[in-house]
């Protein structure tokens, strides 16, 4: 980048300049620099970028190579490696018999690739069962087994040859190790030697500083700076897999529900008949939020209440004898964010399918609930759900099962099977698992069920209802390759993986 030595003062911070002064004329490593002024190596290497890039600096990489021993390798440090005992042995008795060998406290397996590599090596015979030693030979196994300690040391020792064993023999472990040195280019000696360069500026905004900022000299940013930007903005991949789904369900009959994150505890669990004390209920799974809803439909709250209460009875069969515990109506106030879609489905049997009963309805939702976790790479505090019902005569178990086979062929998956589950509010209840060629093992992506007569009762629905909830990341992350749901979304997303990847043309397989 362009950059005349003006430009190059302004733009640099207190740190950028103590690094250029400590250079001067040398080539640095970017550790030794940190030490020297005091200053952590990921400030150091991240002032050496701007430095690079304004040209004032030159940079080189050297790679090594370190290596760690490993468990096994480090359980050799007091004993020695198991070829020297054996040498030990040998060197003091001249030979020794299998059988005494093998009370020298080493496993068999190591026993005998220790004999075999003495063997090898010249350093021992075998005859009828006992081990002669050559005589010579045994100063190369003591000088061996001290490379283990200096190893352990940090040394990196020049026989290779013992590095490579060593190494086959999973007693150690390499890494690269690179190192950064930094040189002074002839624009950065210019700009060291300025006027300017050690005139006080100001690189950090406090709210006081931006109260009185008049006479300050602030460094300055620098406009010409060549940062990579990228020159189109794009969908989020989680907007082009929900647009698929959109499409795709919509050419399956169903029509798209409306809905509030927010809602009152009442259409989150008590339509539902979930106990009041459910463990969902609880404060560590669900996101609570200050408010009351006080426009809850009277009727309906009654009617759930006396269900909840006492349960109901249909032609004189008991579907349900209840909970027989008072329903708390405060409870049913409590303003929550959503933790599962069904609470837009219960307020579509009252909005709608209670008051059309004769139409056969299909509805879905792909929308966000909530829940009270700490993100991991396989949990994340708000993710979507893709939500299903059918209304309709006749309805089974096995309609079900060809929506859901349905869905998921048009996403291009084509095993699934169903488990039994439980749900307070459905019955049977039935858990989808999808088989993942890529993982080569069957996975959890939904659950399902029919809605039990006494979920639907308070709504005066007779017909059966069958519905289901889908994950949505867990088979977008699959289908990306990643386990790790935090590369899509938020602060640790990978922008780079962002902006490559197209829906479109992903490998339809999870
Ligand atoms: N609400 C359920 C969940 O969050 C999914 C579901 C929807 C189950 C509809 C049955 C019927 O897991």
């Amino acid at each position: 980048m362009y950059m005349n030595v003006d430009e190059a003062v302004a733009a640099l911070s207190s740190n950028d300049k103590r690094i250029l002064k400590c250079l001067s004329d040398n080539s640095k490593y970017a550790g030794d620099i940190a030490l020297e002024i005091q200053l952590d190596k990921a400030s150091v290497l991240s002032s050496s970028r701007k430095l690079l890039e304004f040209g004032l600096v030159t940079i080189n990489n050297e790679v090594s190579m370190v290596y760690t021993l490993t468990d096994i390798g480090r359980g050799y440090l007091s004993t020695g490696l198991p070829e020297l005992i054996i040498t030990r042995k040998l060197v003091e008795k001249g030979n020794v018999s299998l059988s005494d060998a093998s009370k020298l406290g080493l496993e068999k397996e190591e026993l005998n690739a220790s004999i075999g590599l003495l063997r090898k090596q010249g350093i021992v015979e075998l005859k009828a069962g006992t081990l002669i030693y050559a005589g010579k030979g045994a100063e190369n196994i003591e000088s061996k087994s001290r490379l283990l300690l200096e190893i352990n040391h940090g040394e990196v020792p020049a026989d290779t040859e013992s590095i490579n064993e060593f190494l086959r023999r999973k007693l150690i472990v390499a890494n690269e190790n690179i190192k950064e040195s930094l040189k002074i280019t002839s624009l950065g000696t210019s700009v060291l030697r300025s006027k300017e360069f050690d005139k006080e500026v100001v690189d950090k905004l406090t709210s006081d500083i931006i109260k009185n900022w008049k006479g300050i000299a602030f460094r300055r940013y620098s406009l010409n700076a060549r940062i990579p930007t990228p020159v189109y903005g794009k969908k989020h991949i989680t907007k082009q897999f929900i647009k698929m789904l959109r499409e795709n369900l919509t050419a399956m009959g169903f029509e798209e529900m409306q809905s509030n994150y927010a809602e009152a505890s009442f259409w989150n669990f008590d339509v539902m008949l979930f106990k009041q004390d459910h463990p969902d209920r609880d404060i560590q799974d669900t996101v609570y939020l200050d408010g009351r809803v006080n426009n809850l439909p009277p009727e309906l709250l009654s009617k759930v209440k006396n269900v909840y209460e006492n349960g109901f009875k249909r032609n004189s069969k008991d579907f349900s004898v209840g909970y027989r515990m008072p329903f708390d109506e405060k409870k049913s106030r409590v303003l929550i964010m959503r933790a599962h879609t069904t609470a837009t489905t219960f307020r579509y049997f009252y909005d709608k399918i209670s008051k059309n009963k004769d139409k056969p309805a299909r509805y879905f939702s792909i929308s966000k609930v909530f829940r009270n976790e700490t993100l991991d790479p396989t949990h994340l505090p708000e993710f979507y759900q893709i939500e299903g019902i059918v209304y309709d005569d006749g309805l089974t178990v096995s309609d079900l099962k060809s929506y859901i086979t349905e869905f998921y062929k048009r996403m291009g998956i084509d095993k699934i099977r169903i488990k039994p589950t439980y749900n307070p509010y459905t019955e049977p209840s039935l858990e989808i698992q999808a088989f993942s060629p890529k993982l080569n093992r069957w996975l959890e992506v939904g659950n399902s069920g029919m809605f039990r007569p006494e979920t639907l009762e308070p709504f005066g629905i007779k017909k059966n209802i069958i519905a289901w909830g889908f994950a949505l990341e867990r088979p977008l992350s699959l289908l990306l390759a990643t386990n790790d749901l935090r590369l899509i979304y938020g602060a640790f997303s990978d922008l780079d993986l962002l902006r490559e990847i197209e829906y479109a043309r992903l490998s339809r397989k999870l």
